[in-house]
């Protein structure tokens, strides 16, 4: 075993050419994937007030972003659609909507920046009044029910060029009905990134002002997403998602589950994504904008944290920022 002082740890910290040849892992670019929010109302953007130095983008602002991340060489973005309230229902229908606010979306990043992955949530929540993610029916939500709408909204993606359909809703079933919904209609190359590990969590709130569905949501979603006290029933939801055809997995939130990410990359050895969430954004940038942490420090550490942790690649708000700090 190593002994001090035969072995000194410090001998390879003492110059940066000898800290840079030792590290272990590595933040790129190609990590990041950029979780935008796009907006029918906004024009050209709107801030959001919880998520400082993020907007709501119209389609204009949205295609702006889109040549930015090519720019950048961000791979992907995931887009989430605030929606004109008027729109919204109890089942969620504009969801369905072929000319809707995301198939225009997905159509808008396509023409402006061909090269750019473009991955869309599938579930209800920013199109119900309710604000959940599924039908709800004397206070249930039912699951089969939402699966059948679930497999339309995928398809209204698919069908308008979106290249990973990402269910983040937590129903039961859902991944091998989209799948099977895809093959039938020739969508062969559409990937599945599955929000597989989601958890039923505070730190989503901010989103849940960006896209609206804050002061709408009744009651909670603890129902279909996860007790944050598990992680055997993490590995259980990942692996029933891989048999029924998800490409790629996530973990959700982020940080928090740093532990889920490492157990679920290391279990299956597939894709494992982590989502750094509204919340967890939100609190750097707090805490950056009062000068209690050097928010661009923070932000770099947290994202090379999932890298340890296993993960393949992060969604995050941070995307943008991250890229360019990344390229000096
Ligand atoms: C909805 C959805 C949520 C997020 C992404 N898709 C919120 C929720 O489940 O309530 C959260 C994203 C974030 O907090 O950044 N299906």
């Amino acid at each position: 075993m190593s002994t001090f002082p035969a072995t000194r740890l410090r001998r390879l910290r003492q110059t940066d050419w000898s800290r840079r040849l030792v590290q272990e892992n590595v933040l790129t670019v190609n990590d990041l994937i950029w979780a935008v929010v796009v907006s029918d109302t906004a024009d050209p953007t709107e801030p959001v007030a919880a998520m400082p130095g993020v907007e709501r983008l119209g389609l204009s602002a949205l295609a702006d972003a889109a040549r930015r991340a090519e720019q950048l060489g961000i791979p992907a973005m995931a887009i989430f659609p605030h929606i004109d309230p008027a729109k919204k229902d109890e089942d969620g229908s504009e969801a369905l909507n072929p000319k809707g606010l995301i198939p225009q979306a997905i159509r808008t990043i396509k023409d402006a920046a061909p090269n750019v992955g473009v991955i869309c949530d599938v579930a209800l929540d920013p199109f119900t009044t309710h604000g959940h993610d599924g039908i709800l029916k004397d206070g249930v939500i039912l699951n089969d029910d939402t699966v059948d709408r679930l497999i339309q909204q995928a398809l209204v993606q698919a069908r308008a060029g979106c290249n990973v359909v990402a269910p983040s809703d937590m129903m039961d079933g859902r991944i091998g009905a989209i799948r099977e919904a895809l093959e039938l209609e020739g969508f062969t190359d559409t990937m599945i990134l599955s929000y597989a590990a989601k958890y039923a969590s505070g730190f989503y709130g901010p989103y849940r002002e960006a896209i609206g569905s804050g002061t709408v949501l009744q009651g909670d979603k603890k129902t279909y997403q996860m007790d944050p006290a598990n992680t055997e029933e993490a590995l259980r939801e990942v692996g029933m998602d891989l048999d029924e055809g998800a490409d790629m997995v996530m973990v959700k939130p982020g940080l928090p589950y740093l532990d889920i990410v490492r157990r679920v990359s290391e279990t299956y050895g597939v894709p494992t994504f982590a989502f750094q969430v509204s919340g967890e954004y939100a609190m750097i940038q707090a805490a950056a904008a009062n000068g209690w942490i050097d928010g661009d420090r923070v932000m770099l550490e947290s994202l090379m944290a999932f890298k340890r942790a296993g993960a393949a690649g992060i969604i995050t708000y941070f995307a943008p920022r991250a890229a360019e700090v990344l390229s000096k």
